[in-house]
């Protein structure tokens, strides 16, 4: 008896065991007899499609554990009014389903089926970032294993909210997060986790991204946070895309243009002043520049300043400048070629100064700075300077002027002398801040 008793209580013992084993078997262990001759019996899986409804568990504390990975195969664009980024993804979601579990051998060998996706129970995945309703294809199919593991992908459209930043546009990065979390089910009852690494999901996306557009995908990171909204804690995994844009469309486009008007105007002084041709070149070119910028506004951020328009005001102004210019140095030299004013002592050292020394004002490209070295000892006769304001003088305009000793011949020399310097000394000061500014901009543009 002694002996016995153990004996019998093992003998109970494995018959509870297998008695609980059977019944667990018996409830969630699918059938398949026959599916080699008839294929999938519906029957067989109406337990588990019956619990569609339900979170699949068998100990209600267990939550339900999401292993989520993607792939991005295509950036479609990026609205910098609506601060959108619409992109193009496929999205894996595998877990496990208690209720689903049959043995391979039983079933001719068969290890993995698929199933219409609708008559099982699916995870409540959403983007967080997503503003767009869900566009996910009706009928998709899962594969369902053996063992219970369920593998739902699916592609996706996600018109997503990221915060743009075009201050350096077209040189711009952009830092795009996707976040992955439960609409409903809280660190209770759903965990997210990744059965891929971060750099396999770049890899892949890397290899599928077939578009060679404007975006070029530069990395993605992961970040773990767990959000809470009120008392519940919620599980998300947070994605960070960095994404690139292409610049050649825009230089090629936008600043190649722009800086061969800025060239061509700052090469406009060297347009001989006399010859009535400079203010309408440079009118003409400040039209042609309006007219560009007009076309190429679509091609610019709607909204937000970035540097290129700071850049395309910077270089309206310099030709608004430069037109300035021209109309003051024609004016000064109308007054000098017709009614010159008596030149002050200082000014008529000064120029002297300039033009002797060549330093301080160094000659001007054009031919209008010949007459070097002028002292009022020895003045050149009067000299037809008029003609150079296409304009002959009359015989009573080389009379002395005033106090002063000089003709009025020599006069008039002495202003448009005087204009040619103050022309080159412009041009010098426009071109040390084109320069300056340009420098500046370019600076900013690679920080
Ligand atoms: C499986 O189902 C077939 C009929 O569909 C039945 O004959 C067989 O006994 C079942 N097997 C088990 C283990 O329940
Ligand atoms: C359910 O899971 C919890 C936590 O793992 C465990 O403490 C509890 O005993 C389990 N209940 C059953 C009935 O297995
Ligand atoms: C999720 O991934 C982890 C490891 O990354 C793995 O241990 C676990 O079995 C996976 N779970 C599911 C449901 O795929
Ligand atoms: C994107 O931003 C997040 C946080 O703001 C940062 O952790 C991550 O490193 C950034 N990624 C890149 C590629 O700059």
């Amino acid at each position: 008896m002694e002996g016995g008793w153990p004996a019998r209580g093992g003998v109970l013992l494995c018959l509870t065991v297998s008695l609980l084993l059977q019944g667990r078997g018996d409830a969630f262990t699918i059938n398949c007899s026959g599916f080699d001759q008839h294929g999938v019996d519906p029957a067989a899986f109406q337990a588990v499609f019956d619990r569609k409804a339900f979170r699949p568990f068998t100990n209600y504390s267990i939550p339900t554990r999401v292993n989520i990975s993607f792939t991005l195969s295509a950036i479609l664009g990026v609205d910098a009014q609506l601060q959108l980024l619409t992109s193009f993804l496929w999205i894996d979601l595998v877990w496990d389903n208690p209720f689903i579990n049959w043995n391979p051998k039983e079933c001719v060998g068969i290890n993995k089926l698929t199933v219409l996706a609708e008559n099982l129970w699916l995870p409540d995945i959403f983007i967080v970032e997503s503003m767009d309703v869900d566009q996910t294809p009706s009928g998709l199919t899962a594969y369902i294993s053996s063992e219970g593991r369920i593998k739902y992908d699916k592609p996706m459209r996600v018109t997503s909210i990221c915060n743009l930043d075009i201050f350096y546009f077209p040189f711009d990065q952009q830092n795009c997060t996707f976040t992955f979390s439960s609409f409903l089910y809280t660190v209770d009852g759903m965990l997210l986790g990744m059965d891929k690494e971060v750099w396999e999901i770049t890899d892949t996306s890397r290899n599928v991204i077939r578009t060679q557009g404007e975006w070029e995908l530069l990395g993605i990171n992961k970040a773990t946070p767990k959000m809470s909204v009120g008392n519940n804690l919620y599980d998300q995994i947070t994605f960070y895309v960095a994404i690139r844009r292409r610049p050649s469309l825009y230089i090629i486009n936008l600043l190649v243009p722009s800086s061969f008007l800025v060239a061509i105007d700052a090469l406009s002084f060297y347009l001989p002043t006399e010859s009535e041709n400079r203010a309408p070149f440079k009118i003409t070119l400040l039209l042609g520049y309006n007219v560009f910028l007009l076309m190429m506004n679509d091609l610019l951020p709607a909204s937000g300043t970035p540097l290129i328009s700071v850049y395309f005001a910077l270089c309206l102004s310099l030709m608004v400048v430069s037109l300035l210019e021209t109309v003051f140095i024609t004016h000064l030299l109308h007054v000098a070629t017709t009614q010159p004013p008596p030149m002050p002592r200082w000014l008529h050292s000064l120029l002297l100064h300039c033009t002797g020394s060549g330093r301080c004002c160094p000659t001007a490209p054009h031919k209008g700075n010949k007459g070097l070295g002028l002292t009022p000892t020895h003045l050149p006769g009067p000299k037809e300077p008029g003609e150079l304001a296409g304009k002959k003088l009359g015989p009573g305009e080389t009379e002395l002027d005033g106090g002063s000793g000089w003709t009025k011949a020599q006069l008039v020399e002495l202003w448009v002398q005087f204009s040619h310097v103050m022309d080159t000394l412009l041009f010098r000061l426009y071109l040390l801040f084109m320069a300056s500014s340009i420098l500046t901009v370019i600076v900013l543009w690679n920080t």
